[in-house]
Formats: structure tokens, sequence, C-alpha cells
């Protein structure tokens, strides 16, 4: 019997996680525990929180007594962690939200369950879900492995790697079990339209310009979230405890040429004219401290874990654009609001 806290679970990966776990293992005990931040959604989980084995608990990892309660009231037995402040260009605005968030909030999980758990560890993990970001950017050639040194280059991956410092820190000085994975981009359903692939479906659907940062040359290794989860479960159940895993899918591609594809699929999916999508692209002002590259070597998870990608990125990206056109209600309700003024200061004020 397991009582798992996984935090985030209302955002984007975590609500994938959530409902993998949730469906897979009906005698865990899944406790969903998330401040509902603005990427945080409870309608990702409509489908599945009926469920007799899932709990919500609104609650900010800030709050220490909070997750002193939530760990004794539900003997929590494992944390899978996701609950995080994640995109970059928020970041490059308001650092110290990255700072609390991401580092203080993560020490706060740690000292709770370093203090449920009363040093014995005998069934007990902590999983921390972490990002390539923190190993900084690549030239045009190599890959990052478990052993490439840190090298985070903005505030978000900068808190992130400190974040993983004090997980791997718990685990030196106090034997706290844990375990560590850094995933490259994840795309899928539920992604909030602050991200590149949301973003632009959505201003495809509202034919507004596809705002590309700098030369569009930049590079990224995309994973399907569905993948990411069932990567996160095999961590989870067999993972060696100490250890870090890096997860990607060995799928890069130039912004540019992502979004070229992606408008052609657009194009075919809504029967405009090839082209038209295409047409909506602009070249805009270039994100301070852009890194030039991520690509993530997973061989390890792979020989290791058995784990591999299920899906090529073209049919992830085609699920991606149908779960989006079929959930435009799911769309208007996320870019309603608070949303509208992000994006006005973000891409509209800015390059006046
Ligand atoms: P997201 O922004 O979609 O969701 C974050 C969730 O955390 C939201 O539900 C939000 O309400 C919750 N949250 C934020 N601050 C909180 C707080 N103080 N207390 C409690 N809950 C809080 O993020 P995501 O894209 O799903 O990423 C999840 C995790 O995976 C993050 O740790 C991120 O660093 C990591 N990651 C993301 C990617 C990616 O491509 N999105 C890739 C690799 C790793
Ligand atoms: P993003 O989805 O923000 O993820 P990350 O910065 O964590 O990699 O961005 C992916 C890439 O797309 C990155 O190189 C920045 C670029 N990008 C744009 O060109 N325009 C945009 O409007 C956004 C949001 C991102």
């Amino acid at each position: 019997m397991k009582n798992i806290i996984i935090t985030g679970g209302a955002g984007f990966i975590g609500s994938h996680v959530i409902r993998l776990f949730v469906t897979k293992y009906p005698g865990y005990k899944i406790i969903n525990l998330d401040a509902l931040t603005y990427a945080g959604n409870l309608e990702n989980l409509i489908d599945i929180d009926h469920s007799s084995n899932y709990i919500f608990e609104k609650v900010n990892i800030l709050d220490v007594e909070e997750l002193e309660r939530v760990f004794a009231e539900h003997e929590v037995t494992d944390v899978v962690h996701l609950a995080a402040e994640s995109h970059v260009d928020r970041s490059i605005e308001s650092p110290l939200d990255f700072v609390y968030t991401n580092v203080v909030g993560t020490v706060n999980l740690l000292n709770a369950a370093k203090k449920h758990w009363k040093g014995k560890f005998d069934n007990n993990l902590f999983y921390h879900v972490s990002t390539d970001e923190v190993y900084g950017a690549l030239g045009s050639e190599g890959f990052f492995t478990e052993t490439t040194p840190y090298h985070p280059n903005s505030p978000y991956s900068a808190s992130k790697a400190s974040s993983d410092h004090f997980v791997r820190a718990y685990g030196e000085t106090y034997d706290l079990p844990f375990v560590i994975s850094n995933c490259s981009n994840n795309y899928g359903p539920y992604h909030f339209p602050e991200k590149l692939i949301p973003l632009f479906i959505n201003n495809i659907i509202t034919k507004k310009p596809l705002p590309v940062y700098g030369d569009g040359l930049y590079t990224r290794d995309w994973l399907y979230v569905k993948d990411h989860a069932i990567a996160i479960d095999t961590v989870f159940h067999k993972g060696t405890v100490g250890d870090t895993y890096n997860i990607g899918g060995f799928n890069e591609w130039k912004n540019i040429d992502l979004v070229i594809l992606l408008c052609k699929q657009m194009d075919e999916k809504l029967g405009n004219e090839n082209g038209t999508s295409e047409a909506l692209i602009t070249y805009i002002k270039d994100r301070p401290g852009h890194d030039r590259r991520y690509a993530i070597d997973a061989t390890k998870i792979n020989k290791e874990l058995g784990w591999s990608p299920s899906v090529t990125f073209e049919q992830g990206l085609s699920e991606t654009i149908d779960w989006y056109l079929s959930n435009q209600e799911w769309l208007t309700n996320v870019t309603s609001g608070a949303y509208q003024q992000y994006y006005t200061k973000m891409y509209e004020e800015g390059q006046k």
C-alpha cells in the first residue's frame, strides 16, 4: 500500500502522471497537492477526479504547516514532486517567484518528508522531477548525459538546478531516499498556451501572428507528455535510489522547422489552403540568454529500465492538435482573464 503525494498534479505534466497512477494502481492512494496557480487547472483531471483512490489537496508548498498536516493525515509514503514555476519567460520577469516555489518549496517538502518518515525510510521515496535545462546550452554537437556538469543559464533553470542539488544533498546528509529525472521539452494535451506548441496552435486557431524568437534556429528535443508520464512511472518503480535518469525523445527540432510542420498539419486539419498558417509566422525580438540547443542522451533509462518513447513526433503532434481542436472550450477558459494581460505584456507592448 502506497500513499503518494504528487505535487503539481493540476498542471500539464502532473495531470498526466496523476491520470496514469490513479488508473494503473487502484491500490495506491494518490494525493494531488497543488496550489492552483495560473498554470494549475482541475479541469485537466475531470475524467478521473471521482476515482476512489484520488484526493485533491489545495496546498501551497510554501505553507509548511499545511504540508505537515497532509503528510500526517494521509500517512504519506512517497512523493513525486512536479510543482514548480515552469516558464522561462516568466522567470526572466520575476526570478524570485522561482526561488520561492522551486527552491524554498522543494526544501519545505524535503523537510516534511524527512520529519514524517522519522529517519527510517523503510519504504519511502522522494522523486524529484526536473529538466534538462539545468545542463545549460549545447553547441551544434553532443548530448546531455547524467554526468554533464550543471550550467543553468536562466532564472528558471538556475532554480531547478538548485532544487536538484538540495534533493541530492538530503540524500547524502540525511539518507533520504531520492531519485531525480531530467527531461527534455514536453508537448501534448493540457499544455498551457504560454509555451511554444500550444501558444502557436491557439494563435493559428485565432488567426494571430506566430511569434518566433530571434532567428528561429534554436533547437529543442521534444517528448510526448504521455511518454514522460510512463518514464516517471518506470523510474518511480524501477529506478535505483540515489540515481539520476535523463529522459528524452532523441527528437531534435529547430524551432522554425517545428513551426512549419505544425502549420502544415494545422492547415490540413482545418481545411485551409496550404501556406495559410505559415503566413502568420513573425520573427520577433529574441529571449535574453536564450539557450541555443538542448539534446538528451536517454541511453541510461533505455538500457537500465527498458523505457523508450512510444510515438513519433509527427504522430504525437497530430494527436496534440486533434486534442486542442476538440477541446476549444478548455482553451477558451484558460486564455480568458489574466492570460490576456500576460499576452499583451509579452508579445504586444514589448515589441513596440
Ligand atoms: P506547469 O506549469 O504546467 O504546472 C505546474 C503546477 O504546479 C501547476 O498545477 C501549479 O498550480 C503548481 N504549482 C506552482 N506553484 C506551486 C506552489 N507554490 N505550491 C503548489 N503547487 C504549485 O508545469 P509542467 O510543465 O507540468 O512541469 C511540471 C514539472 O516538470 C516542473 O517541475 C518542471 O520543471 C518539470 N519539467 C517540465 C518540462 C516541460 O517541458 N514542461 C520538461 C522537463 C521538466
Ligand atoms: P518554450 O516552450 O518556452 O520552452 P523552453 O524555453 O523551456 O525550451 O520554448 C521552446 C522554444 O521556442 C524556445 O527556443 C523558445 C521558443 N519560443 C518562441 O520562439 N516563441 C514563443 O512565443 C515561445 C513561447 C517560445
